[in-house]
């Protein structure tokens, strides 16, 4: 599905992304760690187009990527939840949702049964669905920021700390979605926090170290890692 091959960027004088290379799969969760200024939001933001490439190449379903713009891209399914959520305070539930399904040329039709697939994975957003999406819970919030990407029908989904904040069930709650859909076929790019959850339901890992890759493998030979659970994980 996406194939990254010697990314490197920079933000100002500071270079964020060295030499990383990753591939993720349909029907696959490639989970990204690292400390808080490791570079997991500029990976995902040079994935999805919004921090330019100083070098490197993606290829995104068989096509090349790396310059084309963001709205682009997220139209044709490499969709970003990016960290914070960005709920829009002043509309519905509802209409956060269509606003996902907004410019993507859909018919309506297909929103309606887009919208339906989501009443149907998140109850709890139906029952609010006429609500402001400000007066959610910070993890109904974070539903509604997945349900809205998942209306741009993503092929690839990149999630950056979707369970900052949140309580631990629906920490548990948020991943176990994910990964689910992941098993319906989707790929999944998961950045977090959370390393031993993320690393309990990903296929594969990659740990983040000022910019670089510090390892890489299967999320199951990750976590008995000794190094990583000394840096990370204690
Ligand atoms: N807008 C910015 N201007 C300058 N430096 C930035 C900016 N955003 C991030 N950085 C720097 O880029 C590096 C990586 O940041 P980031 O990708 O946000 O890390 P993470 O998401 O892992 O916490 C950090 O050193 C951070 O200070
Ligand atoms: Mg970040």
């Amino acid at each position: 599905m996406i194939r990254a091959n010697n990314l490197y960027a920079r933000i100002g004088p500071n270079q964020v992304l060295r030499n990383i290379s990753l591939t993720v799969s349909a029907g696959e969760m490639l989970a990204v760690i690292g400390a808080n200024g490791a570079g997991k939001t500029s990976l995902l933001r040079a994935l999805s187009g919004l921090l330019p490439l100083e070098s490197g190449e993606i290829q995104f379903a068989e096509h090349d990527i790396g310059r084309k713009p963001a709205y682009l891209l997220a139209c044709s399914g490499l969709v970003h939840v990016p960290q914070g959520r960005q709920i829009i305070p002043g509309l519905s539930v509802r209409d956060n949702l269509l606003l996902g399904a907004k410019n993507t040329g859909l018919a309506n039709d297909v929103i309606s049964d887009l919208l339906e697939q989501q009443w149907q994975r998140f109850p709890i957003l139906k029952q609010r669905q006429q609500i402001s999406g400000s007066a959610l819970s910070g993890g109904e919030q974070q539903m509604l920021a997945i349900a809205r990407g998942l209306m741009m029908r993503p092929k690839l989904f990149m999630l950056d700390e979707p369970s900052l904040g949140l309580a631990p069930q629906i920490v548990e709650l948020i991943i176990s979605t994910l990964r689910q859909l992941a098993d319906e076929g989707l790929a999944i790019i998961l950045v977090e926090q959370v390393a031993m959850l993320a690393l309990e339901s990903a296929d594969r890992a990659l740990v983040l170290r000022n910019g670089e890759c510090a390892m890489t493998g299967a999320a199951s030979e990750l976590l008995n890692s000794r190094e990583l659970v000394s840096s990370y994980l204690s």
